[in-house]
């Protein structure tokens, strides 16, 4: 049986990703490289926005007209499937299996029903960590690892659909985290990227050890030379954590802290639990702490009742904090979510307006950034062939900025370090140095 997986979404999708395709390979299938290729198809979906649903249902089209040419399985898994669950099947019935984030243990068993008797619907609820087995992940690279400390989410944010899609915050046991860091650096990983909606709040079931100590522990992991950690919530991000950074030169200096926007007023109707200056005096201990940290954040325009005001509030923001790079996303009501019964108020054309002017922004801000680092040389961990072109390759700094440079492919890997000679907005370039 040959199996393709397909992700939508965050970085904790393609962490569980990896981990379905691990599971179905001890099970016995093999790898197939399209979608075309494959006997099974998951789909392994984000809820976020409602634009990552409108992509998935073009690629759910896609696949529709695949099945109609040959028999093949088809399943969608992930944030769609537990929050849409019956619906999905109703409006596609060509799908075989749905599977929630918590059922990911089953999926073996689930595609041997689907295959006998579809469809099937698995998208119950856990209330506990659920552990993959040892080695059991199918790692797209093998330098940089994601590892999962928890899951999902109790803080209930106005916009977000995560509460409803990824359930309560579970914890991962701090020793078992721990001891998978051990094996990655024992099987030649450089860098781990710690992951969870809300990693901050992370706490040990066992003992009730925080984040800071779960940072402290795998910096101490001999072998890993970088460790990072997303996403972060700024009411959860205590002086205990800004100590860990501080005194772990293996933790990256650089950090996703969502700001979602600048405005009190809005941060309040979103249920955020900090203001504007709370934020900013937050950014100003940190920088205090752990100087030369880059920062990066994600912002909604158009929430419900923001105003022209409230807008250049969060534009201001971006100018006092200056972020290395910004997600940001024109406001979209997702199911189940407080802010879907807000009047969604803000014109459509207004949304799009604040978008680009706020990118905008962003750009000169980042720009400038880039452009201080020419001169200077910067330790990259190269991660494979650049999109830039022959010959060159693609590296993140420390910083988490995007380098590209001339190099061997025996780079892929390997720190190197790198002479920036240029800069644009979006990444560095540069040649090897020494
Ligand atoms: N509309 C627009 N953007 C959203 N995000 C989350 N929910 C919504 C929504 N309903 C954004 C937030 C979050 C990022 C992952 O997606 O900025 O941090
Ligand atoms: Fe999307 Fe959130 Fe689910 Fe990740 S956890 S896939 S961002 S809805």
């Amino acid at each position: 049986m040959k199996f393709f997986v397909r992700t939508f979404g965050c970085q904790m999708n393609e962490n569980d990703s990896e981990h379905i395709g691990g599971m179905l390979v001890r099970a016995g299938a093999t790898r197939a490289s399209t979608a075309e290729d494959a006997d099974v198809i998951i789909v392994n979906t984000c809820a976020v926005r409602a634009k990552s649903e409108e992509k998935l249902s073009s690629y759910l089209g896609r696949l529709s007209s695949l099945k109609k040419k040959r028999p093949v399985l088809i399943g969608v898994a992930g944030c769609v499937a537990q929050v849409r669950r019956h619906d999905l099947l109703k409006k596609r019935p060509f799908v075989d299996f749905v599977i929630g984030p918590d059922n990911y243990l089953e999926i073996p068993a689930i595609l041997e029903r689907a295959a006998a008797a579809g469809p099937v619907i698995e998208t119950g609820r856990s209330r506990e960590w659920r552990e993959f087995g040892r080695a059991e992940t199918l790692r797209e690279s093998p330098t940089s690892a994601f590892v999962t400390v928890m899951e999902g989410c109790d803080n209930f944010c106005a916009y977000c659909v995560v509460p409803f899609s990824r359930g309560r915050e579970k914890f991962r046991p701090f020793e078992s985290v721990v001891r998978e860091a051990g094996d990655l650096a024992a099987a030649g990983y450089r860098e781990i990227q710690l992951l969870g909606q809300n990693v901050n709040s992370y706490r040990d079931p066992a003992t009730g050890c925080g984040f800071a100590d779960l940072l402290d522990a795998v910096a101490a992991v001999p072998g890993l030379a970088w460790v990072r950690f997303l996403t972060s919530h700024p009411k959860n991000f205590g002086d205990d954590i800004i100590g860990a950074m501080a005194r772990n030169p293996k933790v990256c200096r650089s950090l996703h802290l969502p700001i979602q926007s600048g405005s009190t007023d809005v941060l309040e109707r979103m249920n955020r639990g900090y203001s504007r200056e709370g934020y900013l005096a937050l950014i100003e201990r940190i920088r205090a702490h752990v100087p030369g940290i880059l920062l990066n954040t994600d912002i909604i325009v158009g929430f419900p009742g923001e105003t022209e005001a409230d807008f250049e509030a969060t534009c201001d923001a971006l100018r006092r904090v200056r972020y290395a790079g910004i997600f940001s996303f024109r406001y979209s009501p997702r199911p189940l979510t407080a802010a879907a019964r807000m009047a969604d108020d803000v014109p459509l054309e207004v949304k799009r307006r604040r978008l680009l002017v706020l990118q905008g922004l962003q750009k000169t801000i980042q720009t400038e950034i880039n452009a201080s680092f020419v001169g200077h040389e910067l330790e990259v961990l190269c991660a494979g062939p650049s999109p830039k072109g022959a010959g060159r390759m693609a590296g993140r700094t420390e910083g988490n900025l995007v380098v590209n440079f001339p190099a061997p492919a025996e780079a892929a890997g390997r720190f190197v370090t790198v002479r920036i000679t240029g800069s644009g907005p979006y990444s560095l370039h540069g040649e090897l140095a020494g």
